[in-house]
């Protein structure tokens, strides 16, 4: 694999300090990503939608270090979450920034304060490693190419962007880009890699612009099984080679789906897969459950709601008991209208935030 590309040749420039703010969403996986091996190659080739709403910002303020401080080689920073100082979120991206020192040189040559806040409330159960490792790695890309003495394409800055991302988080190497990013090796998909995200290289039909997504936030604690975990449970898994083909056959399906626009066929995939993602989990050793029996009443209401009246809504489930709710934006006041009579209840606290699918990345 080539990962050469990602190794800076000539940084020769001198940046004495640079502060840098990227905002960049979450993302939700329509055929999802569940199962790896080192480093963070998927198993199986996944494609999600790019969220909006569902944000982080990151500020990095490089400062060069002091003559003092020049030898040393240690990865120098603190970290700030809402604008308190978070110990316990250090160890994570202290790995990250290990694991991509080959690729990023620079940063034992800076101390760094990173402030980092999230548009979901904290807790909400919404992953937030997408959007926070994306945004640190963007950050890291704006320091590159300060340094850079030849110009980076914006195209190099967001291929490496989502490259680094995905060895802080798998799914944050499609947090980059937007509406529709494909990440792993597939046949079906021209460009697509193991080492970042692409866009979707193809048409998409116009039934999926501004696609929404309300998700309702059924269970805001802390997870029991983290995704960490749950991916390596996928080793020795009793039916691993048959999920991570299905998941392949699932993504040449839908790249057609969306290029056609059959909606009927979309709703069935994406419900099926986040069902199969869950039956993984049902079935690893040892089993685990992160669905909610609210999760259960919601699925069943968006059924019903379905078969009565005609709707093309639908729900997927990322690693945890919340569910997103599917729908195209011209259902958006009777989907609405139906989540506040119908499903809110189910939520915590009646919460559920409404999004919208988004085009990634912004630099501030
Ligand atoms: C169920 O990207 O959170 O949301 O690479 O270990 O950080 P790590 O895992 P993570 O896994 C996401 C799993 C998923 C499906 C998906 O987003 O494709």
């Amino acid at each position: 694999m080539n990962t050469h590309q990602f190794i800076p040749k000539i940084l020769q420039k001198k940046t004495e300090s640079l502060s840098c703010t990227w905002k960049t969403p979450s993302n939700i996986a329509l055929v999802k990503y569940w199962g790896k091996t080192e480093p963070q190659i998927p198993k199986n080739a996944s494609i999600s939608f790019t969220l909006s709403n569902s944000h982080t910002i990151t500020t990095i303020d490089f400062m060069s270090k002091g003559n003092s401080e020049a030898n040393n080689n240690d990865i120098n920073f603190e970290f700030f979450f809402e604008g308190k100082k978070k110990e316990d979120f250090k160890p994570k991206i202290a790995k990250f920034f290990e694991r991509i020192l080959e690729y990023c040189p620079y940063l034992t040559t800076y101390n760094m304060v990173i402030h980092s806040e999230n548009s979901f409330p904290h807790s909400s159960g919404i992953a937030s490693s997408a959007s926070g490792m994306s945004a640190i790695a963007m950050c890291l890309m704006s320091l590159e190419k300060s340094l850079s003495s030849v110009e980076l394409t914006d195209e190099f800055i967001n291929k490496k962007g989502s490259f680094l991302a995905r060895l802080g988080s798998g799914s944050a190497s499609r947090s980059i880009e937007g509406p529709l990013v494909v990440w792993g090796n597939h046949p079906a998909i021209e460009g697509s890699s193991d080492l970042f995200g692409v866009l979707f290289p193809y048409k998409v039909h116009e039934v999926f612009n501004n696609y929404q997504d309300a998700i309702l936030l059924v269970d805001k604690g802390e997870k029991q099984v983290s995704s960490t975990v749950g991916h390596d449970l996928m080793h020795n898994h009793p039916f691993a080679t048959q999920r991570f083909q299905q998941a392949n056959e699932n993504l040449a399906t839908i790249s057609d789906i969306l290029q056609q626009g059959d909606i009927d066929l979309f709703i069935n995939l994406v419900e099926s897969e986040a069902l199969s993602l869950h039956a993984m989990m049902l079935t690893s050793s040892p089993y685990f459950i992160l669905m909610k029996p609210n999760t259960l009443e919601i699925i069943n209401a968006i059924w019903r709601f379905r078969k009565d009246t005609g709707s093309k809504l639908c729900f997927t489930l990322d690693a945890g008991a919340n569910v997103h709710v599917l729908y195209p934006a011209n259902e958006s006041e009777n989907v609405l209208q139906f989540i506040d009579n119908k499903l809110s209840m189910f939520c915590q606290k009646n919460h559920y935030i409404c999004d919208v699918i988004g085009l990634g990345a912004v630099k501030l």
